[in-house]
């Protein structure tokens, strides 16, 4: 399944989050082509392999106030929190876990609690590029539905997803469109 929608503007800078332990995996192999177009018509792409990093669960705390003041935890978040506050564009990237999102990348946008009031409202929009084994949409529909209520939440504008089904492992992938569409996604922004 495939949808975009081009953004109007220049130079952006896009901050693509993976969230799978497999380094050649498929979701990563649509990271690589996302940021190969976005790269490629010039704009600014950091990319934060999660997967790698230490990221603790939200404590719901509340010590933060939602942007108040910094999260009590140090770990990767630190290094993320400003690449995403300065981002124009963030590309969540996951394999399907049971129906959605990975939990890692459930954790980090969790996270996105300390920075909250920063980001709601905040002039951005989103990609979501996600990848299962499934042959038909149905893994599919809740990882897409909750990143379209973050988007909604957030104020924030959807500039496409690649919803890849049929993709259990990187052989699948690239043998299918998917690839290029994830390409043809970062270059269309
Ligand atoms: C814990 C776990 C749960 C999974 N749940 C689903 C699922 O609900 N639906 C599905 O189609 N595939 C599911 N899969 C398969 C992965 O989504 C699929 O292999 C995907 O390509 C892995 O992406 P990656 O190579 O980027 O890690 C699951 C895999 C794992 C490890």
């Amino acid at each position: 399944m495939l949808s975009s929608s081009s953004i109007e503007g220049s130079i952006m800078n896009v901050v693509v989050i993976t969230s799978s332990h497999h380094r050649a995996g498929t979701s990563a192999l649509l990271a690589d082509r996302f940021c190969a177009g976005a790269a490629e018509a010039g704009h600014s792409v950091r990319r934060f392999d999660m997967a790698f990093e230490k990221v603790g669960f939200c404590l719901a705390c509340d010590v933060c106030g939602c942007g108040e003041r910094p999260c009590v935890q140090h770990d990767a978040m630190e290094a993320l929190y400003p690449a995403v506050e300065a981002a124009d564009l963030i590309a969540f990237v996951t394999p399907i876990y049971y129906y959605s999102y990975s939990g890692r990348l459930k954790c980090v946008i969790d996270r996105f609690y300390a920075i909250d009031s920063i980001l709601e409202g905040s002039d951005k929009s989103g990609v979501l590029l996600a990848t299962c084994a499934d042959t038909t949409s149905e893994s599919l529909v809740n990882c897409s539905a909750s990143y379209e209520s973050l988007l909604s939440y957030m104020g924030w504008k959807d500039a496409g997803q690649v919803l890849a089904s049929g993709c259990s492992k990187r052989s699948d992938a690239e043998n299918s469109e998917y690839p290029q569409a994830a390409y043809e996604l970062g270059a269309s922004i």
